[in-house]
């Protein structure tokens, strides 16, 4: 199993940037009325066929040159499911994937979430040519990062310029304190 769920967030968008989405929602919801947490993540990268999407909850399967197991997937799936959870993807060529994952909140083997803040900033930054709209929430706040915006802000300042780091550190910082 990962250490946190920021791990699998890490490797499934890295899975989008990877098939040339060039914008990822990430949906995290922590609802404790309905006992839940819920991850989405949506992408408008190439997508799979039917074959594939078969073949890549089998850990031997990986496109990656050179490496005959993908773990990503496998791993997410197995979590949400040893917690109690359920696991989804959908995909169609040439326009998309989206992946869900739900689990049970009070299951005593869910991971911790982890350090939500740094996950963000980290493919935010380090993704500049992809927007990311970040939507995490629980029964009360709903928090929207939409790098897309963040950027027309910008107006044309590098998203990974030191000084936009600091300040969308603080600004993560600040407003995630629920999660
Ligand atoms: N969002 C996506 N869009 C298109 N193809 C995808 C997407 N996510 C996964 N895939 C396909 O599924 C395969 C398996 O993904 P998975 O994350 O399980 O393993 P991996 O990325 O190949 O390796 P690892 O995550 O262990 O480094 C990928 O190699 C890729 O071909
Ligand atoms: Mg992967």
């Amino acid at each position: 199993m990962m250490d946190d769920i920021c791990a699998h967030i890490t490797d499934i968008a890295a899975n989008s940037v990877s098939a040339n989405a060039k914008k990822i929602f990430i949906f995290l919801e922590k609802s404790t009325i309905n006992n839940r947490l819920m991850l989405k993540v949506t992408d408008n990268g190439k997508g799979m066929d039917e074959g594939t999407i078969k073949k890549v909850i089998d850990p031997f399967f990986s496109t990656k040159t050179g490496r005959k197991v993908g773990l990503g997937i496998p791993l997410l799936k197995g979590t949400a499911e040893t917690c109690g959870g359920h696991f989804k993807i959908k995909s169609t060529i040439g326009k998309g994937t989206e992946i869900e994952a739900t689990f049970q909140l009070d299951h005593p083997d869910l991971p911790p979430i982890g350090n939500l803040n740094d996950t963000i900033l980290i493919l935010t930054i380090s993704n500049p040519e992809v927007d990311f709209l970040f939507n995490i929430k629980n029964d009360i706040i709903n928090f929207i990062f939409d790098t897309e915006e963040i950027k027309g802000l910008l107006d044309g300042v590098p998203i990974n310029s030191p000084e936009v780091i600091k300040f969308l550190t603080n600004y993560l910082d600040e407003h995630l304190k629920f999660i």
